[in-house]
C-alpha cells in the first residue's frame, strides 16, 4: 500500500513530559515479592532488591512508578509497612484474596526507586480510610522533621524526606470491586478535602482525582463532571484507566481499539473543559492516564486463596499485543499536550512487559519493546503527522487507517524519531515521508519487529519476539522513504 504522510514543527501536538512512559507496581501478585524483592535471589542486593529486574526498568528508562495500588491501596494502612520489619502485621488483603506480608513499604519502596532511577507517584487510601490517614503519610514522607510523624520516619533510620511529588487520591472509587467504594458526589467531597490538607502539609506535591475505572463504567462522564465539580480547585489531574483485550481471536478489531482509546482521551479532556469553563477559571485541569495495557491473558487462573504472593494476572503477551501497546502509546502521545502522566500497567509480573521466576531468571515481553522504543527515543515534542493511507472495517470499526503513527522532536539534541505500526497483516507500506523544513536530518538507525506471528510470545527458554536493525531508508530533498513490512513496529531515527 502507498501511504504519504508529511511531518513537520507545525503539527506539534505538545511537550512531551516524560512521565507519560510511568509505570505501576502494586502489592498484587508476585509484583512485589519476587518481583522487584526478593531477598534469596542470587542477583538480590543488600536490600533485596533483585539487580537483574532494576537493570531491565533501567532499559525501560521509566521515570516514575505509581504505588502501592490499584485496588490494594482501598484497604491498606500505610502504617503497617513502615518500622522494624519484624513487628510488622500480616494483614489479609481483600482486594487480591491473599495474605500480605508488609516486609516491603513505604521506605523499601523509596529505596528501590532511588536504585532504580525512578520517582515515585503515591497513592493514598481512600476507600476505608480518608483525609487524616492521607496527609498524615505526606507528614511521614516529605516533613523535614520535628513533628510526629517525620520524626517517625527519622527513628525508623531514614533522616532525609523523600520529597514525593504526585499523589493518587485513591483508585478506581467508582468500581463496586473496591473496598470502599462509593457515589462521586462522596468521592468528590473527599477527594476535595484529602487534597486540600495533603496541601497545606506539603504546598509543593500535585495530586490526581480519580476518574472512571474505564470507559466503559456505568456511570462515566457523569462521575468526571460531578467529582471535578467538587474537587476541581485543590486537585490537578484526572486519572484514566484503561485495559483492552482480544477473546474472540478478532485482531483488526483489536488493533483498532486505538479509535476507542483516543475518543476517551478526547471525551475528558471535554469533561474537564466543561468544568472549566462553568467554573469560569483559568486553572486547566491535565489527565493522568495512570493505568493502561492490554489484560486478559492470564484470566480465571486459580491461585490459593489468603496465600502470599501467588502467582496472578500473569499474562504472556504475544506480538499482536506489543502492536497495540505501540498503537496505544502513539494515541497517548498525540495527546502530549493534555496527558502528563501514564503508567504501563504493571511493571514485572503482573500484566508487566519484565516477567521473572522466583529464584531464577527474568526475561522481556514482547510489549516491552516498542514502551522501551518510546521511552528511549520519544523526546522533546510530540508531532502528529498527517497521514494519507488506506483504511479498512472490521466487526468493531469502520474506517480505521492502517497505518498508526506519530513523530517527535528533541531539538536540543537534534533528533527526528518518526514511530509507526503497520496494523494489516498482508500488506508492505510503501511511506512517503515528506520532511518539511528539516533540512540536515539524516537516518541513522531503522529497527523494527516484524515477522511473527500474532500469537507468538517470549519465553524464559526462548525469547524470538525482538527488535532488529534494517537498511537505512533513503531521503531525497524533503522525502524519505521508508518500506514498513505488513504487521509491524517501526522505530526511524534521524539526526541532524
Ligand atoms: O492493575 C490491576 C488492577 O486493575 C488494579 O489494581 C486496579 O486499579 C485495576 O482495576
Amino acid at each position: 500500500m502507498k501511504v504519504k504522510m508529511t511531518v513537520a514543527r507545525e503539527l506539534k501536538t505538545g511537550d512531551i513530559d516524560r512521565r507519560i512512559y510511568g509505570s505501576f507496581i502494586e502489592h498484587l501478585g508476585r509484583a512485589v515479592y519476587g518481583g522487584i524483592f526478593e531477598p534469596t535471589h542470587p542477583t538480590a542486593d543488600s536490600d533485596g532488591f533483585r539487580t537483574d529486574v532494576i537493570k531491565l526498568v533501567n532499559e525501560l528508562n521509566v521515570p516514575i512508578v505509581r504505588y502501592p495500588g490499584g485496588n490494594f491501596v482501598s484497604g491498606y494502612n500505610w502504617e503497617d509497612g513502615v518500622g522494624p520489619v519484624e513487628k510488622r502485621p500480616k494483614k489479609l488483603d481483600l482486594a487480591w484474596g491473599t495474605t500480605e506480608p508488609n516486609t516491603f513499604g513505604t521506605n523499601e519502596f523509596m529505596k528501590w526507586c532511588r536504585k532504580a532511577g525512578t520517582d515515585a507517584m503515591m497513592a493514598v487510601n481512600l476507600g476505608t480510610r480518608g483525609a487524616e490517614e492521607a496527609r498524615n503519610l505526606v507528614e511521614y514522607m516529605n516533613h523535614p522533621g520535628g513533628s510526629y510523624w517525620s520524626d517517625l520516619r527519622r527513628s525508623h533510620g531514614y533522616e532525609n524526606p523523600w520529597g514525593v511529588k504526585l499523589w493518587c487520591l485513591g483508585n478506581e472509587m467508582d468500581g463496586r470491586w473496591q473496598m470502599g467504594a462509593k457515589t462521586a458526589v462522596e468521592y468528590g467531597r473527599l477527594a476535595n478535602e484529602t487534597s486540600k490538607l495533603m496541601k497545606w502539609t506539603d504546598g509543593s506535591i500535585e495530586t490526581v482525582l480519580c476518574g472512571s475505572s474505564s470507559r466503559n463504567s456505568p456511570t462515566f462522564g457523569e462521575w468526571e463532571a460531578q467529582s471535578l465539580e467538587l474537587a476541581y480547585d485543590n486537585i490537578d489531574y484526572v486519572s484514566l484507566h484503561q485495559y483492552y483485550e482480544n477473546r474472540s481471536g478478532d485482531t483488526p478489531s483489536f488493533l483498532a481499539k486505538t479509535l476507542e482509546l483516543e475518543e476517551f482521551i478526547y471525551s475528558v479532556i471535554c469533561v474537564c473543559d466543561y468544568i472549566k469553563a462553568k467554573k469560569r477559571t483559568k486553572k486547566t485541569i491535565n489527565l493522568s492516564f495512570d493505568e493502561w495495557n492490554v489484560w486478559y491473558h492470564s484470566d480465571n487462573v486459580p491461585y490459593e486463596r489468603w496465600s502470599q504472593a501467588p502467582p496472578r494476572l500473569e499474562d504472556i503477551y504475544n506480538f499482536e499485543d506489543a502492536l497495540l501497546i505501540g498503537s496505544m502509546l502513539i494515541t497517548l502521545l498525540r495527546h502530549a499536550d493534555r496527558i502528563k502522566v501514564a503508567c504501563l500497567a504493571q511493571l514485572v509480573n503482573v500484566i508487566a512487559p519484565i516477567f521473572t521466576e522466583n529464584a531464577g531468571g527474568a526475561f522481556k515481553q514482547t510489549i516491552f519493546y516498542p514502551f522501551e522504543h518510546l521511552s528511549n527515543y520519544g523526546r522533546g515534542y510530540a508531532i502528529k503527522p498527517i497521514i494519507d493511507c488506506p483504511k479498512y472495517d472490521c466487526k468493531e470499526f469502520t474506517d480505521v487507517p492502517y497505518i498508526e503513527s506519530i513523530a517527535t522532536l528533541d531539538e536540543e539534541n537534534g533528533e527526528l524519531v518518526i514511530f509507526a505500526v503497520n496494523k494489516s497483516s498482508d500488506d508492505a507500506a510503501e511511506l512517503d515521508v515528506n520532511l518539511l523544513d528539516f533540512e540536515g536530518y539524516e537516518p541513522v538507525e531503522y529497527i523494527s519487529m516484524d515477522g511473527y506471528g500474532k500469537n507468538e510470545v517470549n519465553g524464559f527458554d526462548a525469547s524470538p519476539v525482538k527488535p532488529h536493525n534494517n537498511p537505512l531508508p533513503k531521503r531525497d530533498g524533503a522525502a524519505l522513504n521508508i518500506h514498513i513490512e505488513p504487521f509491524s513496529w517501526s522505530v526511524i531515527r534521524l539526526k541532524k
